[in-house]
């Protein structure tokens, strides 16, 4: 299978009318399986921080622990388009947008990048897209500022929040992203944005009228976590799976019952 591409992923909108299927992955094996489950694009998101290194927000994750979980990543998905995001304070300015994005393309091989924000960072997605970087928007509810947006919560529900989204959504086409997230908005106003620009939209938490879907991957195979957002659909309960596994495992190594004979040398 050759390698999905970003013309690819506007043609899925533009031409073929297709939604577009996305998920998160931070590390190879569940890079492989979500690369053969034939997955549109994978993003390497910097919920990475909460989902696999046990921080609280995604604002501490570091250049360095992207760019380790991208590594891993491109290593394993052959097909899929690989975005890869990037962290709190790496894109404050033009320069270290630049600086910054160009790690995640020559040292993680990812083949874009993703930046949180409308209207303030639209010099440094222009400057990235002048220098040949394919960069995805991400509005609504922006997990790195979630704390001047009142917590983790439904964004654009007044008049005046759906049209400064939907003005940062026009911004941010024009400013040539190729594709933008939608995340924790009414399905109103995801509808509304998919049809007001011509770059995909790729949804979470935006209702069903998106040009595509994205998941936590680890939200999505039901592993345990604090936060059960409604716009999850839990595929798997992965946790009790491995619970009951480690459980066996545990009674079999007390009870003398592995190794067997056979898995001995
Ligand atoms: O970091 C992430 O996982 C994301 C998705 C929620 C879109 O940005």
């Amino acid at each position: 299978m050759s390698r999905i591409t970003v013309k690819d992923i506007l043609n899925r909108k533009l031409k073929e009318k297709r939604k577009i299927t996305a998920l998160t992955a931070y590390d190879f094996p569940f890079a492989k399986l979500v690369d053969e489950a034939d997955i549109d694009i994978v993003l390497v998101g910097d919920s990475v921080g909460m989902v696999c290194l046990g921080y609280e927000s995604t604002l501490p994750v570091s250049m360095r622990e992207m760019i380790h979980h991208a590594k891993a990543v491109s290593r394993a998905a052959k097909h899929a388009l690989i975005v890869a995001d990037m962290p709190f304070g790496s894109y404050q300015g033009v320069e270290s947008a630049l600086r910054n994005a160009r790690r995640f393309l020559k040292e993680a091989n990812a083949h874009a990048v993703k930046l949180e924000g409308g209207k303030p960072i639209l010099a440094q997605v222009k400057a990235l897209v002048r220098s040949g970087i394919p960069v995805m928007g991400h509005l609504g509810m922006t997990p790195q500022t979630a704390g001047q947006l009142g917590g983790y919560r439904v964004q654009g529900k007044t008049q005046v929040d759906a049209g400064r989204i939907l003005e940062d959504a026009r911004s941010l086409e024009e400013a040539g992203v190729f594709a933008m997230v939608l995340e924790c908005v009414p399905k109103v106003l995801g509808k509304r944005i998919t049809r007001s620009v011509r770059v995909p939209t790729i949804g979470i938490g935006a209702g069903p009228d998106t040009d595509g879907q994205i998941l936590v991957l680890h939200d999505l195979l039901g592993f345990d976590s604090a936060i059960q957002p409604r716009f999850v659909r839990r595929y798997a309960q992965i946790s009790r799976v491995v619970r009951r596994a480690l459980a066996r495992y545990r009674r079999d190594v007390v009870g003398k019952k592995f190794p067997s004979a056979k898995e001995s040398f």
